[in-house]
């Protein structure tokens, strides 16, 4: 049995959780619910994050406290974490007492081993609003590519990064003026000093704490290791700096916010846990945070946040003579419908947004499982996807299975003696299958490759569908061969609820539960092919997800049906495509069926989003002879990849730069040749006498085509 501190990052306490948010909630609690199951003694340790500019401007605008205005979201977030079956062991913040006390402790080390100096530093300051700008403050135009309108760290559109300074027409965000450049003194950690270099470079290239692709990417970091900038002026919502060497400071946040873990611990074993567990402030630092400590301390985060938790958080550690991490599990992002979550887009979904529509939390946890690998790839959220995998995953795979099994198995009298014959090879290979499956799960769940997982599962309940297909027990549900196949199929059910448990703890036990079995838990002698078979309860259902259920998710665009409806019917309109996204236009067509076949209701035209957009860039995609690359300006703030079926018939793609086409511009995206196609066009014609359908120049991008 292994003693574990587990974390999730801390969410800033300046909104909702998102879908975002909880790929990591998830991710960590099918993770420590594995863990319990195999027997650990785990505590899962998260908190909000309250400090900073943001929270400290938009407590301002909201007119309360910052203190308030972070605990009214930490209430929040606390509450949907829990309607989702999330369930840390405490979720404190990180302005408490508790913390406060532990930054201090982590300043005042880092001092006593000399490695805090004063520097002066320009930055932009805003004179109307009397305060220094954070980069995210700062908005203006791209010094590269002269895009308007960008923050002042990175262009979305080149991708460049820079100072803010750098910036051309800079403007403060809040009030839209010029600021000025102003110097003031900071305390900055010497992390290139060579010992404690030394000890990053350790922790990091040390077997088990990264992923070896995260670890590269860190060590690229440490390549260009910079000194770290720890404090902030006035006004800002944070710990006062509690040093005479830097009066009216305040600790950046990014200081105090890991801490957050240590010090939310404290105040759980101190003053939350079960009475058996607590353990003073002292017992709780021998035992999970000492060097050489007997417990793991492992950190479950976002690939944004890595250089924070990987490179300043272990010197923080060790000079304040705390045991570094002994694991990093970093995660992707999540995207939905092939793009960065947007408020605009309607495609920023908050967790309440999810649990309001009804639908089952356990159905995304088990979409995000089968979504997450061990490495950093970003997973999406396309609704079609979503859909289909519900549908045909558990509904159809492991759910009606079940269903049909419980039935026969009631048929042939609600109980099954094991049979040591094998008769008619019905059921061959299942026991077999099952039991590799259950150990490769157990490691797959070690390595946190849980759409493994998720694999495993399906082909256990995929082979047990082809025997029962091929089988045939309904047609003779009492003989000997059909008795000792359900028992086979019945025994390996017990074991998918094993393997779901972690993913679906409510599904898993119920179906469990179904099969005369107590809840599913992991022991090393697991072995489920053995004793009666007993139906005891009717196994749970998923019903099937249809579209309309699943759109909900995405909030509705701000024009659209109220115009349709209240318009005449439109004459047919024809239009050909030849991209080869045409597919996907097609599975996602369907909705409701019309009164005559072959026609189709107005509204049903209405929901294709055609717009005029003006090519910017066309190119041959690499090793692909038919498909070029466009980028579109569709008259939003980025022109979008298109990638399309075109190229025999434009061999000079750029003689299509300026034309104006017509984009299929609401179909999902999809990915061809690893690049994310977002849209489709028109054409007529076949290749090589293919023309792209065009509009005049006097029609602006974006223009609805209708
Ligand atoms: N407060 C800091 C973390 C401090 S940890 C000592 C922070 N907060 S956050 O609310 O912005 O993000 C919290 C976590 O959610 C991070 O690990 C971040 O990577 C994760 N995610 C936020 N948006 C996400 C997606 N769209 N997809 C997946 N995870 C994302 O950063
Ligand atoms: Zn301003």
């Amino acid at each position: 049995m292994t003693t574990r501190l587990v974390t999730s990052a801390l969410p800033y306490a300046n909104g909702p959780i998102h879908l975002g948010h909880m790929v990591e909630h998830v991710q960590t609690d099918v993770y420590v619910r594995y863990l319990r199951a195999i027997g650990d003694d785990v505590t899962w340790i998260c908190a909000a994050d309250a400090h900073g500019t943001p929270i400290e401007v938009n407590a301002g605008k909201a007119g309360i406290a910052p203190a308030d205005f972070a605990e009214k979201y930490r209430q929040d977030q606390r509450q949907t974490f829990q309607r989702f079956g999330i369930e840390h062991d405490t979720y404190y913040t990180t302005h408490s007492p508790e913390n406060r006390a532990w930054a201090y402790l982590i300043y005042d080390a880092l001092k006593a081993r000399g490695l805090i100096y004063r520097k002066s530093v320009e930055q932009l300051y805003c004179e109307h609003d009397r305060r220094f700008l954070p980069d995210r403050f700062v908005k203006g135009t791209c010094p590269k590519c002269g895009t308007p309108d960008q923050y002042g760290d990175v262009c979305e559109r080149c991708g460049t990064t820079y100072d803010p300074r750098e910036l051309k027409d800079p403007a403060c965000a809040l009030c839209q003026r010029p600021p000025v450049v102003r110097a003031s003194d900071h305390a900055y950690v010497n992390l290139r000093k060579p010992e404690v270099a030394a000890i990053i470079r350790g922790w990091v290239e040390a077997e088990g704490h990264l992923e070896p692709a995260v670890r590269q990417q860190v060590q690229g970091w440490l390549a260009d290791l910079q000194d770290w900038c720890i404090t902030r002026d006035a006004p800002y919502f944070g710990f006062p700096v509690n040093d005479p060497d830097f009066p009216g400071k305040f600790l950046y946040v990014w200081l105090d916010a890991p801490i957050g873990y240590l010090s939310s611990g404290e105040h759980y074993f101190a003053e939350e846990a079960p009475a058996a567990r607590r353990l003073s402030p002292a017992a709780y630092r021998a035992r999970y945070l000492a060097e050489g400590a007997p417990a793991r301390l492992e950190h479950v985060i976002g690939k944004d946040i890595l250089r924070f938790h990987a490179v300043f958080w272990p010197a923080m550690l060790w000079a304040a003579g705390i045991k570094r991490p002994d694991r990093m599990v970093v995660h992707g992002h999540l995207t939905v419908n092939g793009e960065k979550m947007s408020k605009s887009r309607g495609t920023f979904i908050n967790a309440s947004t999810y649990l309001d529509s009804g639908l089952d939390p356990e159905l995304l946890r088990y979409f995000f499982a089968a979504s997450l690998g061990a490495g950093v790839s970003d997973l999406d959220l396309s609704l079609e996807e979503f859909r289909n995998r519900i549908n045909a995953d558990l509904a159809n795979n492991v759910a009606n299975l079940a269903s049909r099994v419980a039935a026969l198995v009631e048929r042939s009298g609600g109980v099954i003696e094991p049979s040591r014959e094998i008769v008619g090879g019905a059921a061959a290979g299942i026991q077999a299958a099952t039991l590799t499956a259950l150990s490769a799960a157990r490691d797959r769940y070690q390595e946190l490759q849980l759409r493994e997982v998720v694999r495993q599962v399906a082909e256990v309940a995929s082979l047990c569908n082809k025997r029962i297909q091929d089988g045939k027990p309904w047609e003779a549900p009492t003989s000997e061969a059909s008795r000792a196949l359900l028992w086979d199929v019945g025994k390996a059910l017990v074991a998918i609820a094993v393997m779901l448990q972690p993913v679906m703890p409510r599904f898993a036990a119920k179906l469990a539960e179904a099969f005369g079995e107590p809840p599913p838990r992991w022991d090393a002698s697991l072995d489920p092919f053995h004793g009666p078979l007993r139906v005891t309860g009717k196994p749970p259902q998923i019903a099937r997800l249809d579209a309309a259920q699943v759109d909900k998710l995405i909030a509705a665009p701000a024009e659209g049906a109220a115009k349709a409806s209240a318009r005449p019917v439109a004459p047919a309109k024809v239009a050909r495509s030849s991209s080869p996204a045409e597919g996907a236009a097609r599975a996602s067509a369907k909705a409701a069926a019309p009164a005559t076949f072959g026609v189709i209701q107005y509204e049903d035209f209405a929901k294709v989003e055609l717009r005029v957009g003006a090519v910017r860039a066309a190119a041959k995609v690499e090793k692909a002879d038919k498909l070029l690359r466009l980028s579109v300006d569709v008259g939003e703030p980025e022109p979008r990849t298109i990638v399309a079926g075109i190229a025999q018939a434009y061999p000079d793609p750029s003689l299509l730069v300026g034309k104006r086409i017509v984009v299929v511009a609401n179909l999902a995206p999809r990915t061809l040749r690893g690049i994310t196609s977002q849209g489709m066009l028109l054409a007529a014609g076949e290749p090589p006498d293919l023309q792209l359908v065009t509009v005049g120049d006097s029609i602006a991008p974006g223009t609805r085509v209708k």
